[in-house]
C-alpha cells in the first residue's frame, strides 16, 4: 500500500527498503510506494492527487514499452544474454531433445510429461485432427486466391460456432477439450488454406503420422495411397514449431490475453492472436528477408547493399531485435535446421548470399556497435521456401507453432485471480462540451 507522509523524507532513512519514495512537487507531499519484483504497481500512483476530486496520477506507456501486464511462469527471456527458456528449460535443449507435442505439453501443463502422459496427450491430439465437414465447406467458400492467413483467421474463429460449450471457460474438463482441439486442428486448417490457395483438393489428416509429418502430408499428398514424410523434413519442421511455440508477451500473445480477458471462448481469443500475427511487423519479417536476398541477387552485390544499410537507405532484414541484444538463441538452432532441410531439397542459391551477408555484417563496426545479430527470421524464410511454401504461408506456419503458447498464456490468464477485463486508460486530447451544430449551419 502507498503511504502518504506530509513532507519529503530524506533518502538516507529509507536506504535498503524495498520502496520508492516519490515527492509530488505540485503539493509537496511524499509517497512511499512498495517495490516488488523490481516493479511498482501503476495503481499505487492513483493515490497521488492534487485534491480529493483528482483522478490520481497515471502512467503513459504506448506499446507497453515498460509495463508488465501480467505475472507469468511460462517463458523467460534475457535479451542481453540471449537466453530463451520455456518453463525454465533452455530452448537449445528442447530443440535438441524434445518434440513439438512434448513442448506443447510442457507449456500448457508447466512440466515435462512422463512417457504415459505424453502418449495420452499425443493420442488425444491425434484423434482430434479432423474438422467438421462444414468447416471444410466454409473454407471452400473463399475466393480462389484468398490469403491463407485470412482463411486461418476466419476458420479458427469459426470453430467456436461448432463447439458452443467452449464459452464455459471455468469448466476444467471442457476447457481441456478445447485446448486439445485447438492444437490438433490448427495444422488441418493451415493445410486446407494452402491447398485452397493452390487450387488443389484438401487432404484429410493421416493419424498414423506424427504432428509435423501429418501436416506435410496434408500439404504435399497427391495420388499416392500413403504419404511418407522425409524424416529430416519432418524433424526440421517440428523444430521450427518448437522455436515458435512461445515468446512471452509479444503482440499476438497480448492480443490473445486481451481478447480472452473478456471471457470469450478460446477459439475467438486465439483467432485474435492469428489476426495480430497476420501483420507484417509480427509474422512477416521472414518474407521481407527473402525479398531482400532476391534483390541483392549475388554475393558481389553485398558490399554495395551493406553500404546502403549503413547510410540509412536500406534495412538489413532478419537482423536486430527489440529484446535480444546479444544473439537470438533461435537463430543458431534454425541455422542447423537449414542445413538439414537443404540436404533433402538441394541448396537454394539464396543461402550462399545469406551466409556471406551474415559473415560480413557480423564483422562490420556498424552492426557490432548497435548489437545487431541475425534473428529467427533471417533463416526461417529459406527453410519455408525450401519446403515449397509460398510466402503467404510463412505466418500460417508460425501460427501452428505459436498455438500452444497462446493457449498456455490464455489458461494462465483465466486462472490468475489478479486479471480482469483488459481496459487501458487514455490521455484525452479532444475537445469538450461542444454544442451540436445543425447540418444547415455547418461550413
Ligand atoms: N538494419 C540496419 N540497422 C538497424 C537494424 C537493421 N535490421 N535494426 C536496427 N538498426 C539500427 C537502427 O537504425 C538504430 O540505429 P541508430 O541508433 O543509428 O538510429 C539502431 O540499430 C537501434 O535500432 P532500433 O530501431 O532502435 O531497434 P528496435 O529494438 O526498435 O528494433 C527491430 C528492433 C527488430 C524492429 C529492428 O531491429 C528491425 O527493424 N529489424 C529488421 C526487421 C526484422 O528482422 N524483424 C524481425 C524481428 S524477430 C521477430 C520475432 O521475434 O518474432
Amino acid at each position: 500500500m502507498t503511504t502518504e507522509t506530509p513532507q519529503a523524507s530524506g533518502v538516507s532513512d529509507v536506504a535498503g527498503a524495498e520502496t520508492l519514495t516519490i515527492t509530488d512537487n505540485r503539493t509537496g507531499k511524499t509517497y512511499e510506494v512498495p517495490i516488488e519484483d523490481e516493479t511498482i504497481r501503476a495503481t499505487e500512483l492513483r493515490k497521488i492527487k492534487v485534491n480529493e476530486d483528482d483522478f490520481g496520477l497515471m502512467t503513459y506507456d504506448p506499446a507497453f514499452m515498460n509495463t508488465a501486464s501480467c505475472r507469468s511462469a511460462i517463458t523467460y527471456i534475457d535479451g542481453d544474454k540471449g537466453i530463451l527458456e520455456y518453463r525454465g528449460y533452455p530452448i537449445e535443449q528442447l530443440a535438441e531433445n524434445s518434440s513439438y507435442l512434448e513442448v506443447a505439453y510442457l507449456l500448457v501443463h508447466g512440466e515435462l510429461p512422463s512417457q504415459p502422459k505424453l502418449d495420452k496427450w499425443t493420442e488425444e491430439i491425434t484423434m482430434h485432427t479432423f474438422v467438421h465437414e462444414n468447416i471444410k465447406e466454409f473454407m471452400q467458400g473463399f475466393r480462389y486466391d484468398a490469403h491463407p492467413m485470412g482463411m486461418l483467421l476466419a476458420s479458427t474463429g469459426a470453430l467456436s460456432t461448432f463447439y458452443p460449450e467452449a464459452n464455459q471457460i471455468k469448466d476444467q474438463e471442457l476447457r481441456y477439450m478445447q485446448v486439445i482441439r485447438l492444437i490438433a486442428k490448427m495444422p488441418t486448417l493451415a493445410a486446407f488454406s494452402y491447398r485452397h490457395n493452390k487450387g488443389m483438393p484438401y487432404v484429410y489428416p493421416d493419424n498414423d503420422l506424427s504432428y509435423a509429418g501429418n501436416f506435410l502430408g496434408m500439404i504435399y499428398k497427391m495420388s499416392e495411397l500413403k504419404y511418407e514424410p522425409d524424416p529430416r523434413l519432418e524433424r526440421a519442421l517440428d523444430v521450427l514449431f518448437i522455436l515458435h511455440a512461445d515468446h512471452e508477451q509479444n503482440c499476438s500473445t497480448s492480443a490473445v490475453r486481451s481478447v480472452g480477458s473478456s471471457q470469450v471462448d478460446p477459439y475467438s481469443a486465439v483467432a485474435a492472436g492469428v489476426a495480430a500475427l497476420y501483420g507484417p511487423l509480427h509474422g512477416g519479417a521472414n518474407e521481407a528477408v527473402l525479398r531482400m536476398l532476391r534483390r541483392i541477387g549475388s554475393v558481389e552485390n553485398i558490399p554495395g547493399f551493406i553500404e546502403g544499410v549503413k547510410s540509412g537507405n536500406e534495412r538489413l532484414m532478419g537482423f536486430g531485435h527489440r529484446v535480444y541484444k546479444n544473439f537470438d538463441p533461435r537463430a543458431k538452432i534454425i541455422k542447423k535446421a537449414v542445413e538439414d532441410v537443404f540436404e533433402v531439397t538441394g541448396k537454394n542459391p539464396l543461402l550462399h548470399i545469406a551466409t556471406e551477408l551474415e559473415k560480413i555484417a557480423l564483422e562490420d563496426e556498424y552492426f557490432v556497435q548497435r548489437k545487431l545479430y541475425p534473428n529467427v527470421d533471417f533463416y526461417s524464410g529459406l527453410i519455408y521456401e525450401a519446403l515449397g511454401m509460398p510466402v503467404e504461408m510463412f505466418p500460417v506456419l508460425f501460427a501452428i507453432g505459436r498455438t500452444s503458447g497462446w493457449i498456455a498464456q490464455w489458461l494462465e490468464m483465466i486462472d490468475d485471480s489478479e486479471q480482469k477485463i483488459a481496459r487501458p486508460r487514455q490521455i484525452y486530447t479532444g475537445g469538450r462540451g461542444i454544442d451540436y451544430v445543425p447540418m444547415s449551419e455547418r461550413k
